[in-house]
């Protein structure tokens, strides 16, 4: 059904405007019946940040900003949701067009610039579904024209920590002007201690969210050094690497590539996996990693967790591949794990760090 689906679906909305077919799909999402995914197979269950995903692949923040179809998204079979990027007060984003398709690069540039509803509206959203199942973490990030950054994730975090069950520290998009210079070390380190804090205050009587730090790929390895040492100072735990990328290697669709804005897809695959790898060499297991970037088949995923990662996200795949994707990934996962007689993904995960760090720099 998933598949006739995007047989249907995937060309017909590649007709379409961008953002006109994302708002197509969100409401596809809001008016179909809620499907329960099949059980995965417990040889895909994840343990990481004290959560049990029942498997690594999870929707990347962005899809759905404002919380509104995240039931229906587990329904494709995600193991974990993030929704967001949300910020503390309603804000339009950047004007139209901001959203790109390159299609021949199976990539996406976008320069939305995190228009959100704002807190308010997605913590009702997102307490409506409280009791509903699956692991919905929260992407945070600050107000375009705000004074004080790291007091704007202190909001959301208090007033969406009790929704969600992990929280998501994004200072890496690259359309809201300033926000990645809260990567560098005196900044990162105001920031952790400040969110951290929100954190344990919310968590009075409740359980402790874990917090998670997004990173941008196109930070240098003296950058990388730094933040993972801040980070692990913070007692953080777990980092996302990484958000979209500015950078323009390799890219057929010229006239598009020269757009503004964040590349995702499969060109930013090498360069967001061995960040990666650099990553989990300098974590040294302090925490776990989720891998994002160019994931669009199992090969990809495997590939994420091998450099490093505990669990992967996706979210352009999809849109080349359609919703089926999903599953496809989860099935070659299985068939990966058996031919390497690997009894759990946690087996694997790192397994070719040094060796991703060792290749000469992707371009
Ligand atoms: C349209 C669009 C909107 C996004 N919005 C956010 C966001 O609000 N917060 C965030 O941390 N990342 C955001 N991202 C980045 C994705 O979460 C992801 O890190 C990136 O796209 C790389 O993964 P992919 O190649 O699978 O798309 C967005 C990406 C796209 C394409």
């Amino acid at each position: 059904m998933i598949g006739l689906f995007d047989h249907l679906a995937v060309p017909l909305l590649r007709m379409l405007d961008p953002e006109t077919a994302h708002a197509l799909a969100l409401n596809a999402l809001k008016i179909a019946p809620l499907r329960r995914a099949a059980t995965d197979d417990e040889k895909l269950g994840v343990r990481a940040f004290g959560l049990t995903f029942p498997n690594p692949v999870g929707l990347a923040a962005g899809f759905d900003k404002n919380a509104e179809v995240a039931d229906a998204l587990f329904g494709l079979g995600f193991g974990f949701v993030e929704v967001g990027g949300v910020t503390p007060l309603p804000q339009p984003g950047n004007p139209r067009p901001r959203l790109f398709r390159l299609d021949a690069d199976g990539a996406v540039i976008n320069r939305l610039g995190l228009n959100s509803d704002g807190v308010e509206a997605v913590a009702a959203r997102l307490s409506a579904r409280a009791s509903s199942a699956g692991i919905v973490g929260i992407n945070i990030g600050a107000n375009k024209d705000t004074v004080d950054r790291a007091a704007d994730y202190v909001r959301c975090i208090e007033a969406l920590a009790p929704h969600v069950a992990f929280l998501t520290v994004n200072v890496s998009s690259p359309n809201t002007p300033g926000l990645r210079n809260l990567q560098q070390a005196a900044a990162l380190d105001e920031l952790l201690a400040r969110v951290i804090d929100a954190r344990e205050r919310t968590a009075v009587g409740r359980a402790r969210k874990p917090l998670l730090l997004k990173i941008a790929p196109d930070l240098t390895l003296a950058d990388l050094d730094d933040v993972v040492g801040v980070a692990r100072r913070h007692g953080i735990d777990g980092m996302i690497v990484g958000n979209t990328t500015v950078g323009r290697n390799n890219l057929r669709e010229a006239e598009k590539a020269k757009e503004q804005g964040g590349l995702s897809g499969r060109p930013l695959f090498a360069l967001s996996t061995r960040i990666l790898a650099e990553t989990f060499v300098r974590a040294e297991g302090a925490f776990p990693l989720i891998g994002v970037g160019g994931v669009d088949s199992g090969a990809a995923a495997f590939a994420k967790i091998k450099a490093g990662a505990s669990l992967v996200q996706l979210y352009t795949g999809l849109i080349f591949r359609g919703v089926s994707l999903v599953a496809a990934i989860k099935k070659d996962l299985l068939d990966f794990m058996r031919i390497g007689r690997l009894d759990t993904l946690a087996d694997a995960v790192g397994r070719d760090a040094a060796a991703v760090t060792a290749e000469p720099w992707p371009v």
